[in-house]
């Protein structure tokens, strides 16, 4: 239901930030459900977060036995391909912490797309048996062009509302990819953009000032039933933001 921009000085700061939350929220779910589920962005921006998640100085304040690992979408890769989110996260923190791999829920990108999707999207069916699936946070990054996860301009996946998870991305992208869909990343509780960069300053600002025209700008698409946004940006990345953002 809400919407923040939460404004921090560098990446490292902005990583920091994500990191803290990261801790907050898990020890939160934790305490009052008695575990915590996550969705991990892809790409480089979240990386040094996942760092610091492997550190004492946050790692050390989850319980990593009651956390359960998503993936918000996936390249059509092997898990051990360098292209991979998952080796991604893996390297980064989840063969630093105290995690069973039955709490690990990768995309199988190494599947036939479609195959992918299917199994994903019946693996958050059985795990979510309570209800529909609901993470408490799901982290995403922003493309230069708009993109979210794997959202990408005037695609079919869009304006998908049958399944959680589609095959996307064959015709653009080096890899076809895997993807949540809007949708599903939108009963999330609480959804973290992180967006660093000058580069990224002009999107920033035309998905949240101007026309809203999300077949071209997805990331605009994002917007929670129940629960919260919040833009996790960066002072370079924010340089066309209006001061009263
Ligand atoms: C991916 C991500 C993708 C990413 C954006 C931003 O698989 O690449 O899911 O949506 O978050 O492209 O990427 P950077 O953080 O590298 O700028």
């Amino acid at each position: 239901m809400g919407q923040r921009i939460d404004r921090q000085p560098d990446l490292g700061a902005l990583s920091a930030a994500a990191a803290e939350m990261f801790v907050h929220l898990a020890q939160e779910a934790i305490a009052t459900r008695g575990r915590f589920t996550v969705a991990l962005a892809g790409g480089s921006t979240p990386r040094h977060t996942y760092k610091l998640l492997s550190t004492s100085a946050y790692g050390n304040r989850i319980d990593w036995s009651k956390v359960h690992i998503f993936w918000g979408d996936e390249r059509c890769v092997s898990p051990d391909h360098e292209d991979s989110n998952y080796k991604a996260a893996r390297e980064a923190l989840l063969a630093h912490v105290q995690i069973d791999e039955g709490q690990i829920h990768r995309m199988k990108g190494e599947l036939p797309p479609e195959d992918g999707a299917k199994h994903y999207g019946e693996m958050l069916q059985a795990f979510f048996s309570d209800g529909p699936p609901r993470f408490d946070l799901h982290l995403l990054g922003m493309g230069d062009d708009g993109h979210t996860a794997s959202l990408f301009p005037h695609t079919e996946a869009l304006k998908e509302t049958k399944h959680r998870v589609v095959a996307t991305g064959a015709d653009h992208h080096s890899h076809p990819r895997l993807t949540m869909t809007a949708w599903a990343i939108n009963t999330s509780a609480v959804i973290v953009i992180m967006v660093s960069g000058e580069g990224k300053a002009q999107m920033l600002h035309d998905v949240l000032h101007g026309p809203k025209k999300p077949d071209e700008l997805p990331v605009q698409l994002i917007a929670p039933t129940q629960g919260d946004v919040v833009w996790l940006v960066d002072d370079a990345a924010a340089s066309k933001l209006p001061e009263s953002d």
